[in-house]
């Protein structure tokens, strides 16, 4: 049987909000979608929105989501946010390893893969962010790059572990610039990451959604998704205007 891995598209509103302007963006956003369920969608709202969005979200189709989760339980651990406390708001998606977080706050390879594994010990599915910098990808080591971000979560906690697991390329000269990568450069990338799964699990890696990220918007939406390995969409600037992100929703 071929895959069936339904389209996902996913909100980062990264550090963005307000409780009006959440309250807008959400109504606006449940009176636009389809009323048949045709992509996934989820929503990615700062920590401290997880309840407010939780609650306007509910008895709607759209899941909820947090940007990022501590690797550790419970403890002194000033700032952290455990993923017991996510699950505990209904979080059912996290996103571990953005390059945002990355860059900005040292996360290592090592560090994503810890918390991959805690959001899932957690009961959640984790988004595994990966990407390339601009002098990586003139360099020539964009998959040695990726490779590198897939391995270490994949040598922890083993392929079975991607049965429930979404990956988002995210080339980070794309993110929030304008430039996209073009179909045919996001799915060359997605593929050899799907390959790789392969070589451990065929059918994890048949199943697994590898969403692309880097200026989605509505205008270049449809020309990804109808790449074979580009199963969504991690979407940022886009994802804060509810017009652009119900037409990436539909394209999906
Ligand atoms: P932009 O869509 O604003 O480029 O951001 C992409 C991103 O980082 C989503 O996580």
């Amino acid at each position: 049987m071929p895959p069936v891995r339904s389209a996902f598209v996913a909100g980062n509103w990264k550090m963005n909000g307000a409780l009006a302007a959440n309250a807008a963006l959400l109504e606006k956003l449940r009176a636009g979608l389809p009323q048949r369920k045709t992509a996934e969608i989820a929503v990615f709202p700062p920590f401290p929105y997880l309840d407010q969005v939780a609650r306007l979200l509910s008895g709607s189709m759209l899941f909820l989501g947090a940007q990022d989760v501590s690797e550790r339980a419970a403890g002194a651990y000033t700032g952290e946010v455990a993923a017991s406390m996510l699950a505990d708001f209904g979080c059912r998606y996290v996103l571990v390893g953005h390059s945002e977080r990355r860059a900005l706050h040292g996360e290592t390879n090592a560090l994503v893969a810890r918390k991959f594994g805690a959001a899932q010990s957690a009961g959640m599915t984790p988004i595994l962010c990966l990407g390339e910098t601009r002098e990586e990808r003139q360099a020539g080591s964009t998959l040695e790059v990726v490779f590198q971000q897939l391995d270490a979560a994949l040598s922890l906690h083993g392929v079975a572990a991607f049965a429930n697991a979404v990956l988002a390329y995210e080339p980070i000269w794309a993110i929030g610039t304008g430039l996209t990568a073009t179909p045919e450069t996001a799915q060359g990338v997605h593929q050899a990451l799907r390959q790789r799964v392969a070589k451990d699990d065929l059918a994890v890696a048949a199943d697994l959604r590898i969403l692309y990220g880097g200026s989605v918007k509505a205008a270049n939406a449809a020309a990804l998704f109808a790449q074979p390995d580009i199963d969504g969409a991690l979407v940022g600037g886009a994802a804060l205007d509810a017009d652009e992100f119900l037409a990436i929703c539909r394209a999906a």
